[in-house]
């Protein structure tokens, strides 16, 4: 008897970041869903069924190294998630450029990077990429302004490609998650107290705060099934708060005089309001 076999082919999806945290989660998520997971990162991730690519996005050649051999293994990608990322605490006087560079490399332009090269398959399958972005992007958090900025040149660069990709079928999302609960408060580098001199009260308050934050914030999980949700869906926003907590506080910044901004920043992370300059 002959029987009519239907082959429906995998699809994949690019994980930049899935060693750990987010993009761990966004893994176990897309695995769920079906799809077959790309992992970039410098360790593995250690899912079952992944396909791992060892690299440092840092490193442009051996960025683009990799991407060359995971296009032409696997050059049908539905959707490509970005989740890499890296924070410091240090004023900017204190600041080694090198730090700085880096956290820029990783956080910016390994995701501008990887773009470029899929979008010829992105094409191809009418597919979406989202960047892992953050509610620090909005937010003045004190002693971070390389890890805020970098989150804030995200949002615009992806804002910017929206009439440049959307009429050839590519959906570019920026997700914000804000505080949760990874290692990425563990890896954040924290300059010591003789690097930092007078300002060091002031780094170790808004370090320990912003820890605080993170790890009561929402669980990895939580944050992978929106990103997940926005991948799947072909909504013409692009910029999304993840979490109703977060939306609402996104929505209400942009309301606030910037002086009033300031004096609640430092009432949050330092611990007093000091005065609000004119
Ligand atoms: N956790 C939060 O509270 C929070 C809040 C808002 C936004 N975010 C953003 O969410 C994203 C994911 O963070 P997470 O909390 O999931 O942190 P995480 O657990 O530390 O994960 C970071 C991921 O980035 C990869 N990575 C870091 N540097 C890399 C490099 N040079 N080359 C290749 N891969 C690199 C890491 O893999 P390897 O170490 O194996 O290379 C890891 O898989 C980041 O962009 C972060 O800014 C986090």
């Amino acid at each position: 008897m002959r029987k009519n076999a239907i082959i429906i082919s995998m699809q994949s999806v690019l994980i930049v970041g899935a060693s750990s945290g987010i993009g761990y989660a966004c893994a176990k998520k897309f695995i769920v869903e079906g799809y077959e997971v790309l992992a970039l990162s410098r360790t593995e991730c250690v899912l079952a069924g992944v396909k791992n690519y060892l690299c440092d996005v840092s490193n442009e050649s051996e960025l683009d190294l990799t991407l060359n051999a995971l296009l032409a293994e696997n050059p049908r990608i539905r959707h490509f998630v970005y989740s890499a990322g890296f924070s410091m605490a240090a004023p900017l006087e204190k600041a080694d450029p090198k730090d700085y560079r880096y956290l820029y490399e990783v956080n910016f332009f390994g995701f501008v990077h990887c773009l470029r090269r899929l979008i010829p398959a992105l094409r191809h399958s009418s597919g979406s990429a989202c960047v892992v972005s953050s509610v620090g992007a909005l937010f003045p958090i004190p002693f971070d302004p390389y890890y805020v900025s970098s989150k804030a040149a995200l949002n615009a660069f992806c804002a910017a490609l929206q009439t440049e990709l959307r009429p050839k079928g590519v959906r570019v999302l920026s997700v914000m998650p804000g505080g949760t609960r990874t290692d990425f408060t563990f890896k954040r580098k924290i300059y010591s107290n003789e690097k930092t001199g007078d300002y060091s009260v002031a780094v170790k308050t808004a370090s320990e705060k912003l820890k605080e934050i993170e790890q009561q914030g929402a669980s990895a999980n939580k944050v992978a099934e929106e990103i997940y949700n926005k991948c799947a869906a072909s909504s013409a926003f692009y910029l999304f708060a993840a979490g109703l907590k977060n939306k609402l506080a996104c929505a209400l910044i942009r309301f606030l005089p910037q002086p009033l901004l300031t004096m609640l920043t430092r009432a949050v992370f330092l611990s007093s309001p000091g005065p609000t300059e004119r």
